[in-house]
């Protein structure tokens, strides 16, 4: 043979040597046992996991809702610092058209027959004076009540305070009751409809289940365990499943969620779509700092006197603002995923016969003959011996 055959062959070995896989049989049982447990991991994994937790073989939609809300109940006050007064869910649920989202008044700081006039401020370090030069005409502090009139008042028989244009008497938020005015708000009821769809499917429901009945709807009253098909709920029931006492938050407010889950597997039980309710505070009540706490804000009723004049009364109001937040995924058989799912499997199960290789060629007490014969060359000679017309490259 030349030299240059003889690169020529090498060459031709590279590109034209066949590589066949060789069954190699070991009758080892702890190669063996290693093999087969992990198979049986990544079967648990994918029947296990992926196929009952995850239910991976499906494809899923997001739900779209709309919620209304009616509240019923009434309340009669009597305190000292408040005429005997009858409010119904006109005068205390706010706004009236029932959104998703309802404020229940339980207490306030009300502030009657206040009119467009002049009157002394409250005395803070800015706006005590001794006499006119102190108090500026025009100025106006956004922290203040209005506009400085550049006149120097009597605020008390011993503190003078710069005279502002505003709604006069002002405002005395400080006196809020200690024990929430409308204390008796925790009886209201809410009546929750809720409908809900799931437009990749084509599924639609309401929380008003189909057994239910307008005679049964007049008289129930949501129960976890004796009544959770009710959609009517009782505030202080509420607040309670969230944890909290109602006539504590009734006192400062706060924010409620009322959550509704509507997560279903529209393959094995779309008859048991059906909602869950749970109750939690939105807003934090951080016993440590707990500055600002609660929820407030005002609003005004607007009269005109016997002789034209303008007059309103401002109410701080306090009171629970009750979220109806809906959510949920429904799932059901698709193809696609079922085949993206199939083919992860099947690469996990080819990782397997490679991690068993791993395990015995490295940890096994013989595995140097299984490294042997894992592998084998067939020289040239074995190759020529076994045919009589040997067609190996270079040799004719
Ligand atoms: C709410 O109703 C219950 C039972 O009807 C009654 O005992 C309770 O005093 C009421 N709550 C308030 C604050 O009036």
């Amino acid at each position: 043979m030349s030299k240059s055959t003889n690169g020529c062959q090498s060459c031709l070995h590279y590109v034209f040597d066949y590589e066949t896989t060789k069954t190699l049989v070991v009758p080892s049982l702890r190669v063996g046992l290693v093999f087969r447990l992990a198979q049986l991991v990544v079967l648990l994994y994918v029947v296990g996991y992926v196929c009952v937790v995850q239910k991976a073989y499906q494809e899923t939609d997001s739900v779209i809702s709309t919620v209304t809300t009616k509240v019923k109940g009434f309340v009669f006050t009597n305190t000292s610092n408040m005429e005997p007064r009858f409010w119904d869910v006109v005068d205390s649920v706010i706004p009236p058209q029932g959104d998703h989202s309802f404020f229940v008044l339980t207490n306030l700081v009300e502030t009657p027959d206040q009119t467009q006039s002049r009157c002394p401020e409250f005395p803070t370090p800015s706006t005590i004076c001794v006499d006119d030069c102190d108090c500026i005409v025009g100025h106006n502090d956004p922290r203040g009540n209005g506009v400085q009139t550049g006149l120097c008042e009597n605020y008390s028989t011993t503190v003078k305070t710069c005279e502002v244009h505003s709604w006069c008497p002002l405002e005395i938020d400080t006196k809020l009751p200690e024990r929430a005015l409308l204390a008796a708000a925790e009886n209201f009821t809410v009546l929750i409809k809720n409908s809900i769809t799931y437009r990749k499917f084509n599924f639609h429901r309401r929380n008003i289940r189909p057994h239910v009945n307008s005679s049964y709807l007049k008289s129930c009253e949501f129960n976890r365990k004796t009544n959770p098909d009710c959609p009517i709920f009782r505030l202080k029931h509420i607040v309670s499943e969230a944890g909290e006492d109602f006539q504590e938050m009734a006192v400062k407010g706060g924010i409620l969620g009322i959550l509704i889950d509507w997560s279903c597997d529209l393959d094995w039980w779309p008859g048991k779509c059906y909602p869950r309710y749970t109750f939690s505070r939105l807003d934090s009540k951080d016993p440590v700092n707990n500055v600002s706490p609660g929820y407030n804000f005002r609003f005004a009723k607007y009269y005109k006197t016997a002789d034209g004049q303008e007059t309103r009364t401002l109410i701080k109001a306090y009171g629970i603002r009750f979220e109806v937040i809906v959510f949920g995924t429904a799932g059901k058989f698709a193809i696609v995923p079922t085949i993206v799912n199939l083919g992860a499997t099947l690469a996990f199960l080819s990782l397997v016969p490679a991690i068993t290789d791993w395990f015995m060629l490295m940890f096994m007490r013989r595995r140097e003959l299984y490294s042997r014969h894992k592998t084998s060359h067939l020289t040239e000679e074995q190759n020529a011996e076994s045919t009589s017309m040997s067609t190996t490259y270079g040799t004719q």
